[in-house]
């Protein structure tokens, strides 16, 4: 298939140095020959500018969002390589960076489809706003605020409103979620999928349940935003918010096979891989890569 690799060197958004590396490291590894190599025709779009910013402004534009006005720019820019990736017929695939990059995402593919869903796979749910956020970290938000739920910064970016509506939302995998999280879960009815409703119903069922209703939704786009944090941290010590009890390799490979061969996913991003914060035998590399890897021989 036809896939164009946008790289968005981020990190301002998750409070710490290093996120920002994620896509150069990923291509010293062989990213490229890795996707060619699965079969497909590639179009590097290369990686988006970040303009430089200074800690002392960073709540220059909200007390409890950084760099609000930084993330908001990013994230236009990116909707906008996304958007015309899609109508040039090419999946885009889009490496973080930190998770805030999702707002960008999904304005991008809101705008080209009818409708969109949405499958977040993440030991959080990032559904925080400006008014729940313990962290101020704009990438504990863009699920919520491509809901039309947040800062209206945040809710219009690319275009005024929400980009996908909470039925068409699909959470799978959190063990951390705050308190503000969990009610706005309530509030809108979210299919959530915690890792313990994972134990209990078996991956198998969680996968099979969100595919019967993403393909009785009528939907014309899928989008998949899967964060490397979704892993057992034994696994990704190179993340900015590790959790235990996550994902193994194999559960990570064995969730993208089981959505990837329905045929109806349209784009996806990969996240918060922070090589800053690696071990020194690169364990979260070599995650990233295989996984990676097997998600290029599915698509
Ligand atoms: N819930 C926490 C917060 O909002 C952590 C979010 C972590 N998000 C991520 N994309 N790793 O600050
Ligand atoms: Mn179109
Ligand atoms: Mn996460
Ligand atoms: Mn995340």
């Amino acid at each position: 298939m036809k896939i164009n690799l946008i790289g968005v060197p981020l990190t301002y958004g998750c409070g710490k140095d290093g996120a920002q590396y994620g896509p150069s490291v990923l291509r010293e590894n062989n990213m490229i020959d890795l996707i060619k190599n699965n079969g497909h025709t590639l179009y590097d779009l290369g990686d988006l500018v970040i303009p430089p910013a200074s800690e002392e402004d960073q709540f220059k534009g909200h007390e409890n969002i950084k760099y609000l006005d930084l993330i908001t720019e990013v994230n236009t820019n990116l909707a906008h390589q996304v958007y015309c990736s899609l109508e040039g017929e090419s999946f885009p695939f889009v490496i973080g960076g930190d998770h805030s990059l999702g707002m960008g995402s999904i304005a991008g593919i809101s705008k080209h489809f009818n409708e969109v869903a949405v499958i977040w796979i993440d030991a959080h749910s990032d559904i925080n706003t400006h008014l729940t956020s313990p962290s101020g970290n704009p990438h504990g938000m863009p699920l919520a605020a491509s809901m039309g739920v947040g800062h209206p910064k945040f809710t219009d970016i690319y275009f005024k409103g929400q980009k996908v509506h909470p039925k068409n939302v699909y959470i799978i995998g959190v063990r951390d979620p705050d308190a503000g999280e969990l009610a706005l879960v309530d509030d809108l009815n979210l299919s959530y999928y915690s890792m313990k409703t994972v134990r209990e119903k078996g991956l198998e069922n969680v996968l099979n349940e969100v595919i019967e209703n993403i393909k009785g939704s009528g939907v014309d786009g899928v989008h998949i935003s899967y964060d490397i944090d979704v892993f057992d941290k034994s696994i990704v010590p190179g993340t900015g918010t590790p959790v235990a009890d996550g994902f193994t390799l194999e559960e990570g490979k064995f969730t993208i096979e089981t959505l990837l061969k329905e045929k109806f996913v349209t784009s996806m991003d990969f996240v918060e891989l922070n090589p800053l914060l690696d071990d020194a035998s690169k364990t979260t590399v070599k995650t990233a890569v295989e996984f990676l890897n097997h998600t290029f021989k599915c698509l």
